[in-house]
């Protein structure tokens, strides 16, 4: 009877760490439960459904931002873009601030300026989530033209 109790106790203990604070390590999942309450991938089609949205679509402001992050570096290269483009989400997130954006003013309009995510997502784990974010969500150049992530 002791040693059961003192598994129970010991599961308990495990099943609470992993459900609070435990850092998640899968950038999907971090991306999913972190994120998409807020930022769909893409806009949907339908009015209803983009009136219910809480935030921009992630391929409409991964292309803003690299495309922001191009037109303030002549010539750079794509290692460094995403680096760029990682440095500002990093800095971003735990500090958002309409005077950084790369959104246009019917963002905000619509959406407000995106919550301080302090507290709520670690420095661990954006490491984790924004490279892959980047890699999914940025814009192509086909021939000198830019494609937007589909
Ligand atoms: C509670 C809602 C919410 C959550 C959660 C959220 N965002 Fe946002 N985010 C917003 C809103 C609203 C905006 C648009 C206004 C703005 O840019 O501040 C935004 C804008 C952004 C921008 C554009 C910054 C700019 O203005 O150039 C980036 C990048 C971004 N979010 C990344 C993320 C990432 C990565 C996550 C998950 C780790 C995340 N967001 C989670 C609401 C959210």
């Amino acid at each position: 009877m002791k040693n059961i109790n003192l598994t129970m106790g010991c599961l308990l203990v495990v099943s609470l760490l992993s459900l609070n604070g435990a850092p998640l390590r899968d950038a999907q999942t971090l991306y999913q439960v972190k994120c998409q309450m807020c930022h769909l991938s893409q806009s949907p089609k339908s009015k209803e459904a983009y009136n219910k949205m809480s935030g921009p679509s992630m391929n409409y402001v991964i292309k803003n931002l690299v495309w922001g992050m191009e037109s303030e570096h002549d010539d750079i290269k794509p290692e460094e873009l995403k680096k760029v483009s990682i440095e500002f989400m990093k800095d971003y997130i735990f500090a958002p601030d309409r005077k950084k954006t790369n959104c246009e003013d019917v963002s905000f309009d619509k959406f407000g300026v995106m919550p301080n995510l302090k507290g709520y997502i670690t420095d661990e784990e954006l490491d984790v989530v924004l490279p892959w974010i980047y890699d999914k969500f940025k814009p192509h150049k086909v021939n000198g033209k830019w494609e937007v992530a589909k």
